[in-house]
């Protein structure tokens, strides 16, 4: 890890409003005094002493949803959860910065939600710029494929939305593909939202890291939103 990756990792431990997993065989979360805590259940009322509906961004990078969401929506809870602990400390630095404590993250494999969320805790996902995974045989590990799906039914309430936004073509139709496979309706699609406009300012007010390349690069930035549970 080069120096200022370990820098940023270093102060990123002693966020209180971050905890990690460090054991991906047995999941177990810390948090920024260094112990361990059970939170499978009981986010709102341990972390955000609060009952308020939970949103996740899934793959959040540098969190910049959960952190804008969350200065936008007081009577919402957001957690940004990514693998990549250096990248996460922009969004939880501005959050502590901001005092906004309806906003944490978590850094482990999105593959182990279900080691820390209970069924029916969560009502809300977002998935911005994930990882299209062009090659057909590693499309298992697409944020969107059905094994995602089920995992995310497992955790989510039974009206839970889902967002999704990509300037991935391949990304956006196998994610269209995956829901008529499954018969599974879409709320909401809009193609190129900024060329075409939004009926949802959240869309492109709210623009991430990879976002902002992508739009200098001009490639058409597509939205979805479906339900899990029909
Ligand atoms: C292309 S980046 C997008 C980041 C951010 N959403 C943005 O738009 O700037 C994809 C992110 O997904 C994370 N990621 C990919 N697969 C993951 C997984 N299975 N579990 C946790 N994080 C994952 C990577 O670490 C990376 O930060």
């Amino acid at each position: 890890m080069g120096k200022d990756k370990l820098k940023r990792f270093t102060e990123l431990k002693a966020f209180s409003n971050f905890y990690q997993n460090l054991d991906f065989k047995k999941p177990c979360l810390v948090n920024f005094k260094g112990d361990s805590i059970d939170l499978k259940g009981k986010w709102k009322k341990m972390h955000f002493k609060n009952n308020h509906p939970l949103t996740l961004e899934l793959a959040c990078g540098k969190g910049e949803y959960t952190f804008n969401l969350a200065k936008r929506h007081a009577n919402r809870n957001f957690i940004g959860i990514d693998i990549k602990g250096a990248r996460i400390h922009k969004g939880a630095k501005d959050a502590l910065e901001e005092n906004l404590e309806n906003a944490a993250y978590l850094r482990t494999k999105i593959e182990l939600l279900e080691a820390f969320f209970e069924a029916g805790e969560v009502q809300e996902i977002w998935i911005v710029f994930s990882d299209p995974f062009p090659k057909d045989r590693h499309a298992k590990h697409r944020l969107t494929s059905p094994k995602f799906l089920d995992l995310y039914k497992k955790i989510c309430s039974k009206d839970a939305i889902i967002h999704v936004k990509t300037d991935s073509e391949l990304l956006f139709d196998y994610t269209m593909g995956v829901l008529d496979g499954k018969e599974m309706d879409y709320t909401v699609v809009e193609r190129d939202i900024y060329r075409k406009g939004t009926a949802y300012p959240e869309l492109t007010e709210i623009q991430t890291f990879y976002e902002k390349m992508h739009i200098k690069d001009g490639r058409n930035i597509n939205y979805v939103q479906f339900n899990l549970f029909q």
